[in-house]
């Protein structure tokens, strides 16, 4: 009970983070330069919101850029950018897959809003009293897309727009991670949009992860894992900068945490939650801090309330 009163605070953080934050260190797979900017002065909510609009854009690999060039990748990169395609759109919601969305009856309040994000595997059928049926969007890792060895014919992965990630080098340089993905899924891409060509599917720019985890750095009071931020964090920002007003479930994790990790599966890790690899526990400080509504509605739904960049006309 303790921790739900004040959780996500920096004055909070399980000693678990921190051990993950020096073991990541110690790797630093990507290269993130070790001498890290704070910011001096702690922000006001409407000052970090502005910050997160200026410094974070929505980018997608485009055909042509850098070593996205030729004629396949002019064939299977979309034309059209994801705001031309969606349009601007009002509410949205961005559904995390955390165990304590399960026995949550949110569902039919989820489908209300006019655009859902899913991320990975995460499913709608058997659990949309809990999660709602609406899938507009889902965000996968390239993990995800070379390991699951259904990937093409799964039709779990044929509804809404796609978009892939990647954790790719610190430097954003396309070139070095053009050559070097962390999981190759370009091959597995191309395939898709051959099967599927009518789905829309985007790949997320680098610049994407690594301008936001500057962000989330320099507004943290301690070190933060030098890795990518996780999907779903990704995904927050992707329809703060596609959506008007945006609801999160369950990444503040409501009075239903456990350490049960996924809606839709029965194993148990407390890191899925406070994170390990991802600056999960960084994220969610910097989510709180964004957060319009009331603290129960984090406590009683799991829900967080955000503004996206468009602001509503008056
Ligand atoms: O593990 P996966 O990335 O597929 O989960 C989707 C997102 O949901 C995560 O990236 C994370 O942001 C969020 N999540 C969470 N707590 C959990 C499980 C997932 O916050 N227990």
């Amino acid at each position: 009970e303790e921790e739900y009163r004040s959780p996500w605070n920096s004055s909070n953080v399980p000693q678990q983070v921190f051990h993950s934050v020096k073991m990541w260190n110690a790797v630093n797979k990507f290269h993130v330069p070790y001498k890290r900017r704070r910011q001096k002065f702690f922000k006001s909510r409407d000052e970090l919101q502005r910050e997160v609009e200026e410094r974070v854009a929505l980018r997608t690999v485009r055909a042509g850029d850098g070593p996205f060039s030729g004629d396949d990748w002019d064939a299977f990169l979309p034309k059209k950018d994801l705001r031309e395609l969606l349009g601007p759109m009002k509410r949205c919601a961005v559904v995390m897959s955390s165990g304590s969305m399960r026995d949550s009856s949110l569902g039919s309040q989820i489908d209300e809003h006019d655009a859902v994000i899913r991320f990975n595997a995460a499913p709608t059928k058997g659990f949309s009293a809990d999660v709602g049926n609406k899938t507009t969007l889902r965000l996968i890792n390239s993990q995800l897309m070379t390991v699951e060895a259904k990937f093409l014919s799964n039709p779990l992965y044929h509804t809404g727009v796609l978009i892939v990630w990647d954790p790719a080098p610190y430097s954003r340089d396309l070139y070095a991670w053009y050559k070097k993905p962390d999981f190759n899924f370009f091959p597995k891409y191309k395939e898709y949009r051959k099967a599927h060509p009518e789905q829309p599917f985007y790949i997320l720019s680098p610049s994407v992860q690594w301008d936001l985890w500057d962000v989330i750095q320099e507004n943290s009071e301690t070190d933060i894992q030098p890795n990518p931020p996780s999907s779903g964090m990704l995904g927050i920002t992707v329809m703060m900068s596609l959506c008007e007003e945006i609801t999160i479930y369950e990444f503040l994790p409501s009075r239903r945490r456990s350490d049960l990790c996924y809606y839709f599966k029965g194993h148990i890790n407390k890191q899925c939650t406070i994170g390990h690899y991802h600056p999960l526990t960084f994220e969610k400080m910097l989510i709180k801090r964004l957060n319009r509504g009331h603290n129960c509605d984090i406590h009683d739904f799991g829900k967080v309330s955000l503004c996206g960049y468009s602001r509503p006309t008056m």
